[in-house]
Order: C-alpha cells, then structure tokens, then sequence
C-alpha cells in the first residue's frame, strides 16, 4: 500500500469522542516506551507526526490520524509505566480498556513489545484482555536492530513458545525496525488486505 497521506485528526481520553467516521481502524499498544509512535512514523515515512520520546509515559491520549482519507490510525500511551502514581495506572487506565471494549470501527489491534525481552506478564495480561473482549490483536516485535539475526530469531522463537502455553494458536505477528524499516511492507500489506477483507462492512 502506498502512503498518499496521513493527517492528525483529534487527540481524548474518552471514547465516545472519538471520531465518528466509519471507517477500519487500527490501535497501537503496548509497554511504555516499546516504540509505539516510532513505528507508526516508520509506516507512514513521517518524522514527527506522532511524538515520541527517550523516556517512557510521551504518549498519554488516544490521537486518531486518518490515513489515505480511507483509515484511521492509533496511537495510545503505554501500559506499565512505573512512574505514574498506581492509583492513576490502576493497571491498564481505565480509558484505555474502554477504548478497547467500546471503540466498533477497530478491526486489528498491534500489541508490540520489545524483541529483546521475554514475555513480560503485563503484555500476556494485555493479550488477555483483548481475548476476552474479542478484540483481534496481531503481536508486532519492536526494535529489532538492536538483535544480531541469529539471536533475532530465537528471541522470537521463544517467545511464540511462550504464546502457546497460553493461546491455541500463536498470534500472527511482524517483526520491525523502526530504523530501519523493516517490516514496512509487510505491515502495510497486511493492513491493505483486512482493508478489502472489511470494506463490506463498512459500506
Ligand atoms: P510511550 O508513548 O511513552 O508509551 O512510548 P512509545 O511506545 O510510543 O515509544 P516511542 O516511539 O516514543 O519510542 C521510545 C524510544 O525507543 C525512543 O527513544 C525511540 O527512538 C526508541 N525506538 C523506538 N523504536 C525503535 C527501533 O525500532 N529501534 C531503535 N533502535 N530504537 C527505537
Ligand atoms: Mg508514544
């Protein structure tokens, strides 16, 4: 799919603000810091449109951008971020599981975490919750330049091993550099193709 534009629409934290448009969209999310908003910078070959940062919490509200007048983007804060208070985390905010529970035009979710990590209980709890309501989510491995390929592959690896513990069938899943550009194509494939698959519904 080729990017022919990508505009900010509106950031909130409520979901019945957001916008109206029927139109197929998809949510970025994940751990603080994991490289939410690099990636979608990367997909959309924009430097700043969505903010990023070196410290964890940049990111703090829903921000819709629409894309190719035909879809619309996500980008969410982070989970687990240590330093803001408990009582305002209250473990995923609350705005954040309502978005999930509530939002009808989302049709693909992208949990991302970090390739050099292990599962983190936080993001199984994450994939969880997305089951539970029916959210269909694909896991997206970030950061990858930061592996050599070998060790790239058995990060991976493990990690689907992990999955299987919990879930039938691993999540379909994309691995990315949001310096490099890797897995652009592939991720914006992807998207283009539920795009078709879904356009009956959204007539
Ligand atoms: P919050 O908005 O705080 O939840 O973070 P986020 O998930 O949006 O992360 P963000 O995109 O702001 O990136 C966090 C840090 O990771 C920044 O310093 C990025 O430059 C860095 N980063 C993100 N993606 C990559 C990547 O693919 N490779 C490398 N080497 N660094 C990355
Ligand atoms: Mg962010």
């Amino acid at each position: 799919m080729k990017i022919k534009s990508a505009e900010f629409i509106i950031s909130n934290t409520n979901v019945t603000k957001c916008p109206k448009e029927r139109i197929p969209e998809y949510a970025f999310i994940g751990r603080s810091n994991v490289g939410k908003s690099s990636l979608i910078n990367m997909l959309m070959e924009r430097k700043d449109l969505a903010k990023t940062s070196g410290r964890p919490g940049k990111t703090q509200l829903i921000n819709h951008f629409k894309i190719n007048n035909e879809w619309f983007l996500v980008d969410l804060p982070g989970y687990g971020y240590a330093q803001v208070s408990k009582k305002k985390r209250a473990k995923f905010q609350g705005f954040i599981e309502n978005y999930f529970k509530e939002r009808e035009q989302l049709v693909c979710s992208f949990v991302l975490v970090d390739s050099r990590h292990d599962p983190q209980k936080i993001d199984l709890e994450f994939m969880q919750f997305l089951g539970e309501h029916q959210v269909p989510f694909c896991i997206v491995f970030t950061k990858a330049d930061k592996l050599g390929s070998s060790k790239l592959n058995q990060q991976i690896a493990r990690y689907k091993k992990e999955l299987l513990k919990f879930w039938e069938e691993a999540p379909m899943s994309f691995i990315t550099s949001s310096s490099s550009s890797l897995g652009r194509d592939e991720f914006l494939n992807f998207i283009n193709q539920v795009n078709q698959d879904v356009a009956q519904d959204f007539k």
